[in-house]
């Protein structure tokens, strides 16, 4: 599974990029506005750190506008996928844009049918989005369920990126149905982590390691040893 990271915030991106945990990024309007850097610069910034799949938003509603833009984000880079909305308008410009070449993410999808059209329209990635249908009591989960059966039974090559996503459970269910992608935002993905059992056991094992009074010393082959001072164990107890 892919992670593409759901920000425009250089700093988180390159901290998990360093950790290799990008795989892409996405950004959106909202994202951009809450940067509060040029949409431009702030995407060719994203997509020199990150090789893979950089998502940026057309803003045109119209599928002229949208191609004209789209064709003007994707010279920025050959790296970004280019966002469109999930209207007429949207799947015309992914038709044209993904016909000549470029990655075209097809984003605000609440619905099976609409994934069906976006990848007939040869979308290189659906964006259902998982948080905004549990907002009004749907199961966004479901949606990633249908959305895999049906792409499995044409086998449509556009890849599913569940986003949207609010916590670390929608990661686990999307990862369980098989999605190709998730975006996450960078907290989501770095409480993955947390465990209380492994933060118990960790101190556990650092507790009794200080009882042993031993420490791992490097030798100058490079090669790491366990030195200890024969009978300090016994003779503390
Ligand atoms: C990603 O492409 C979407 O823009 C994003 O995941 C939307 O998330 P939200 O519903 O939390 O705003």
């Amino acid at each position: 599974m892919k992670f593409f990271v759901d920000t425009a915030e250089i700093d988180q991106i390159v901290e998990l990029n360093d950790l290799g945990m990008v795989d892409g990024v996405t950004t959106n309007p909202s994202l951009i506005m809450k940067s509060g850097r040029d949409f431009i610069e702030v995407t060719k910034d994203i997509s020199t750190i990150v090789s893979g799949p950089v998502s940026a938003e057309v803003v045109a509603t119209d599928a002229g506008g949208m191609i004209e833009q789209g064709r003007r984000l994707a010279n920025l880079a050959k790296n970004i996928a280019v966002k469109v909305p999930l209207t007429w308008a949207g799947l015309k410009a992914c038709k044209t844009l993904t016909d000549e070449g470029f990655m075209v993410n097809v984003t605000l999808c609440f619905s099976a049918n609409q994934a069906l059209l976006a990848a007939k329209a040869g979308a290189t990635f659906i964006s259902p989005f998982i948080g905004r249908l549990d907002d009004i009591n749907l199961d966004g989960m479901d949606l990633i369920e249908d959305i895999r059966a049906i792409y499995d039974n044409y086998e449509f090559d556009t890849q599913i990126l569940a986003a949207s996503i609010r916590n670390v459970n929608h990661i686990l269910e999307s990862a369980r149905i098989g999605a190709d992608v998730i975006t996450a935002p960078p907290a989501v993905i770095k409480k993955m982590v947390d465990h209380p059992l492994t933060d118990k056991g960790l101190d556990a094992f650092l507790a009794d390691w200080a009882r042993t009074g031993q420490q791992i010393l490097w030798q100058s082959s490079y090669r790491s040893r366990v030195s200890y001072t024969p009978g300090r164990i016994y003779s503390k107890r």
